[in-house]
């Protein structure tokens, strides 16, 4: 049992802080913002986590895990002390750490017997040394600080943190990284121990890598849409091959969340500033963007000048299984219907409450079937399970215009054909589904 104190208690602090209270340490989630700890003490979870909640209960019932938002009371007897605050894109693109440095900050003045400091935040390379500087700044004390990079995504974060497929550990401290590997022995995963640089960079790597493989795939789309091909059966029979992966090759609209955007581009930024020529990443981010303006294209081609034109979109959170809405591909699509003088409305399962607030002119409906009240056109934005096996001829009966741009190829075309729509698909021609019968 060790004692853990979890700086931010958003989707990776508090499900880090969750899992770390169910494997029996003593857990403290440590947040500034007050209503968001109050709700965690009423027993309210602030986001949309599936699995989440009940480890939370568990936690909280067993007394191993608490919510505050007072550093001199939580990070004295902290052992381990996990920075798991944000590192939002800043106006040019880095990442800023604002949130860290405050959170560096305020740590070192209630430091207790030589714990450790554990940047789980995605932090630009240096940055273990940059929190250690702070930190030594304000205080004598002895501490360690090192790099564990998190590689849960949301909409599974509880199963990723528990299983894991690698947990990274990077620092020069040995002693330091062999009591940080200890807190995750029962999780028995592959442990890699490596430099602080090196394992700062593995995260930006791999998120780069695989916002690249989508950004492939797409360009993959549109080129499929030119040349008469069908990307998801291309996909597949990439897939198949080990070396390439099954995984991360849906042709869509594109990435979006709070990780992939920011962090491409910080991997991009950072390269420029110091003299590397980073002309693969700019490409993946110019055709992830211009997949948000393809799919509005697709909508124009179909009902023409968009003024006073109403479009539906099921779906905003930036994937399914999440609230979350930042930079997701809902709010560019939004915003270029609005520009173009369309009234959008539009149905998410989970992220409306978000969405209010971050698309004040849009329509919110309380069932997907709304959606196409009066409407020119639907776009299918996040692909939710309950969109799956959507009754499509009552999505289409109260429709001004029957057309469907299905920006996840969700949908049999035929079936959206029956159903009365104009279907559009991405990287899904017309002339790729005349399939030739084997033999004939
Ligand atoms: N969300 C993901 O799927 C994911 C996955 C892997 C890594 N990451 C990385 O983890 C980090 C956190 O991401 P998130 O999505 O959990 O962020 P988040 O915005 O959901 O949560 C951050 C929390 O930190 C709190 N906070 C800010 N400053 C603070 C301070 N000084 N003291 C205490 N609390 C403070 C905020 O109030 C907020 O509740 C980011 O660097 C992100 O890139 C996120």
């Amino acid at each position: 049992m060790a004692n853990v104190c979890v700086i931010g208690a958003g989707y990776v602090g508090l499900t880090t802080g969750a899992c770390f209270a169910d494997l029996g340490n003593q857990v403290v989630c440590l947040d500034i913002d007050q209503a968001r700890i109050d709700r965690l003490n009423q027993g309210e979870l602030p986001i949309y986590e599936p699995g989440l909640e009940e480890l939370v209960q568990r936690g909280v019932g067993a007394g191993r895990l608490t919510f505050s938002t007072d550093y001199a009371a939580s990070v004295p007897s902290a052992e381990f002390i996990f920075i798991a605050v944000n590192t939002p894109q800043s106006a040019i693109g880095h990442a800023d750490m604002t949130q860290v440095e405050g959170a560096a900050a305020t740590l070192s003045r209630y430091l207790g017997n030589g714990p450790i400091i554990i940047n789980k935040s995605t932090m630009p390379i240096g940055s273990v040394d940059r929190v250690a500087d702070i930190i030594r700044h304000h205080t004598p004390k002895p501490f360690a600080v090192v790099s564990n990079p998190e590689f849960l995504r949301e909409g599974s974060a509880v199963h990723d943190f528990l299983h894991p497929d690698r947990v990274v550990l990077g620092s020069t401290d040995g002693a330091a990284v062999r009591r940080v590997a200890g807190l995750y022995a029962p999780l028995n995963a592959s442990i890699q121990i490596t430099d602080p640089r090196t394992a700062e960079m593995i995260k930006y790597a791999a998120n780069a890598f695989l916002a690249t493989k989508i950004s492939f795939i797409n360009e993959i789309a549109r080129i499929c849409d030119r040349l008469g091909a069908d990307v998801v059966e291309v996909a597949r029979g990439m897939g198949q091959d080990p070396r390439i992966g099954s995984s991360m090759l849906a042709a869509g609209l594109g990435w979006g969340g709070s990780c992939f955007p920011k962090d491409v581009r910080a991997l991009e930024y950072m390269a420029s500033l110091h003299g590397a020529h980073p002309q693969l990443l700019r490409a993946v981010i110019e055709i992830n963007r211009d997949q948000r303006i393809h799919a509005v294209r697709l909508v124009r081609e179909a009902v023409g000048d968009l003024r006073g034109a109403t479009i539906g979109l099921l779906g905003l959170s930036f994937k399914p299984n999440t609230d979350d809405m930042r930079d997701a591909p809902s709010l560019e699509i939004v915003d270029l219907l609005e520009n173009e003088g369309a009234h959008v409305q539009a149905f998410d399962p989970a992220a409306s409450t978000r969405a209010k607030a971050l698309l004040p002119r849009v329509g919110l409906c309380s069932d997907p079937y709304a959606v196409g009240r009066n409407a020119d056109a639907i776009i299918l934005v996040t692909e939710w399970n309950e969109f799956k096996q959507i009754d499509l001829r009552r999505l289409g009966a109260g429709m001004k215009r029957r057309v469907l741009i299905d920006g996840r190829n969700l949908y049999d075309s035929a079936a959206a054909r029956a159903a009365g729509f104009d279907y559009h698909a991405i990287g899904r021609p017309e002339a790729a589904r005349t399939v030739v019968p084997v033999g004939s």
